[in-house]
């Protein structure tokens, strides 16, 4: 018998809420969330509010992420910001690799890599994001995809306990539009065995989570699929009403 993985239900605030917004979002989860809620709950706010954030959480079972990370600890990187500093706020992980950023600034799963490989030197759990476009979804190349993003983005190194696999379907992401349970269950059982192959048993205790229009009603359904350890959460967990729901789904 293998010991049962914990979920973890991650929050990701992209570019949303201000000051006021992102503590009150947390103090609100905090107060929520049980020690022994069955999972672990994560949110993942805006550089500037890590500190407000950080504050409303402390003594909270709730965990803080940053978003995004530079490779280098330190050094004349203009608006970057580094996986030593993001420890240093308190934070336990960090996104590497969302196809907003891998969109958005041409991130390459090489980046991707070296980001994931910081975030561990740094002493944090990196959560590794993959996940096809609709066109290669419907050209039949979704697994071939995933599988070279995640041969490519994994870090030497990488274990179950400092990283966390994020599988999402680009057009799935903000959209409402979901997999069927049957293709999330593929994708989960298809990264399971390149895990597994490249890590060993690390890669079978990795958690893998979905994400991509999770909310209050397809959690439970989602959660409870082969393979899903948990999920990425971006509009949902903005609402402290819906991020509990969807955390209480997974216990
Ligand atoms: P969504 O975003 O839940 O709003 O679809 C998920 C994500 O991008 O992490």
């Amino acid at each position: 018998m293998t010991t049962p993985i914990r979920p973890l239900i991650a929050g990701n605030w992209k570019m949303n809420g201000l000051r006021a917004d992102a503590a009150g979002l947390a103090a609100a989860l905090a107060a929520a969330v049980p020690a022994d809620g069955g999972g672990e709950m994560l949110v993942c706010p805006p550089f500037p509010w890590l500190a407000e954030v950080g504050a409303a959480l402390d003594g909270s079972a709730v965990a803080l992420g940053a978003q995004d990370c530079h490779v280098a600890p330190k050094g004349a990187h203009t608006g970057d910001v580094s996986a030593a500093m993001i420890a240093d706020a308190g934070c336990a992980y960090v996104i590497v690799g969302h196809s907003e950023r891998r969109a958005d600034h041409g991130e390459a799963s090489t980046l991707v890599e070296a980001k994931a490989g910081a975030v561990h030197q740094a002493g944090l759990v990196a959560i590794v994001c993959v996940g096809e476009t609709e066109a290669e979804r419907d050209a039949g190349q979704a697994l071939e995809v995933v599988g070279r993003q995640l041969a490519a983005s994994m870090p030497a190194g990488a274990t179950a306990a400092n990283t966390v696999v994020a599988y999402e379907p680009v057009w799935a992401i903000g959209t409402g539009r979901t997999p069927q349970s049957a293709d999330i269950v593929e994708m989960h059982g298809h990264m399971r065995a390149r895990l597994a192959a490249a890590f060993g048993g690390q890669g079978q205790a990795m958690r893998l989570l979905y994400g991509g229009s999770v909310k209050p009603d397809n959690a439970a359904e989602i959660l409870a699929l082969a393979d899903v350890n948990g999920a990425l959460v971006g509009g949902a967990s903005l609402k402290a009403d819906d991020f509990v729901a969807i955390f209480r789904a997974c216990s």
